[in-house]
């Protein structure tokens, strides 16, 4: 026991000098702050989302801008950041708390954890850098250190994310709560890293197991065994002038929300629908394919363009099929590889 009562001290005393305290969330650190910037960390990389973190805190500087908002607006400023499920969770939440708190964002736990989209990590950061109140958290940096600080191991991920739990609660210290976590985040990924971890400059190497057994290398143990299909995509992209026609993606899949040009798995079903649309084609001609990586997925995009004579017509009011202007400034959210091909071959910034 004895031994963990320097672990917050040594953390502590760490980030006073080498802690991340100009990260652009840290500036305003209010509980909105947090909640946006933890949501967009979800799954993805610091230097990824500092400039969607600024621009979207420029366009709803407050929880009331937010949800009076529309859908479209979110998902353009989230265009290219991919986890959409994540501005759409972020949009019902906002207006959850206008509505159920007054526009006050919940500062309980169990609130918090009850809104779409926030896990318990996530709600752990919302207290203690939000609202600078004492509570754990567990991000996939902590993790790590953890792992290999304890040498834990136990056979499924279940039992190993309990243990983690339980040690994470045993070592957070209830002063300097926000401090100490994001310590713990900063050693993680500054010095604990997954590959060439800098156990050297580490200020908690002397009681951490795996630096003492010089096995840090077999951690982190929890393999998750991600299977990734690989499909082909058609994209039609059908021009009239200087329009391009496209879909609002209504169901539930990775897109929704967003603007995309018509998809298809196979040439054939892209011949069969022109066919059966009776489009006159003016002239046509396939762009490189390239591959888009998801997690679970790796998409090898294969972009048809095809010009028309006459455009067909449009249901305007819905605003599920459009024309859209590339000579104008747009307003609405694209997946990224639809992005990359409207900047790629027409020189068109979504
Ligand atoms: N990842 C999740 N939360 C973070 C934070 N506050 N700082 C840096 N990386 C993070």
């Amino acid at each position: 026991m004895n031994s963990l009562l320097s672990f917050p001290q040594l953390v502590l005393n760490w980030y006073h000098k080498n802690g991340r305290k100009d990260l652009p969330w840290k500036i305003e650190n209010s509980p909105y702050h947090t909640w946006i910037s933890e949501i967009m960390l979800q799954q993805t990389q610091i230097k990824t989302v500092i400039p969607y973190y600024k621009k979207f805190v420029k366009t709803f500087p407050n929880i009331h801008v937010l949800a009076n908002s529309s859908i479209n607006d979110i998902l353009k400023i989230w265009s290219g950041l991919g986890y959409y499920t994540r501005a759409h969770n972020l949009y019902s939440a906002a207006k959850i708390v206008i509505k159920n708190y007054n526009g006050k964002f919940p500062n309980n736990f169990f609130d918090i954890i009850r809104l779409p989209g926030i896990g318990r990590t996530t709600a752990g950061a919302i207290l203690s850098f939000g609202f600078n109140f004492y509570a754990c958290i567990l991000d996939g940096n902590i993790k790590r250190v953890l792992l290999r600080y304890f040498s834990i191991h136990a056979n499924t991920s279940i039992k190993i994310e309990k243990k983690l739990w339980s040690k994470v609660e045993l070592i957070t210290p209830i002063y300097n709560t926000n401090k100490f976590n994001q310590a713990m985040i900063d050693i993680g990924s500054l010095i604990c890293s997954k590959h060439k971890p800098k156990c050297n400059i580490c200020p908690i190497n002397k009681k951490c197991t795996s630096y003492i057994k010089n096995d840090w290398s077999t951690y982190p143990i929890i393999k998750r065994k991600i299977v990734t299909t690989k499909r082909n995509i058609f994209f039609l992209i059908i021009q009239h002038q200087h329009f391009i026609f496209l879909n609002k993606h209504k169901f539930n899949n990775i897109w929704k929300g967003l603007y995309c040009f018509p998809i298809f798995h196979s040439q054939k079903d892209v011949l069969r629908w022109i066919k059966r649309k009776k489009i006159t084609i003016k002239n046509q001609e396939i762009f490189p394919s390239f591959l888009h990586k998801l997690l679970h997925l790796q998409l090898l995009c294969i972009p048809i363009r095809i010009e028309v004579k006459t455009p067909f017509l449009v249901d305007t009011k819905s605003q599920c099929n459009i024309w859209l202007n590339i000579l104008k400034p747009s307003c609405i959210g694209f997946p990224s590889p639809i992005q990359k091909i409207f900047k790629t071959h027409f020189f068109f910034n979504t």
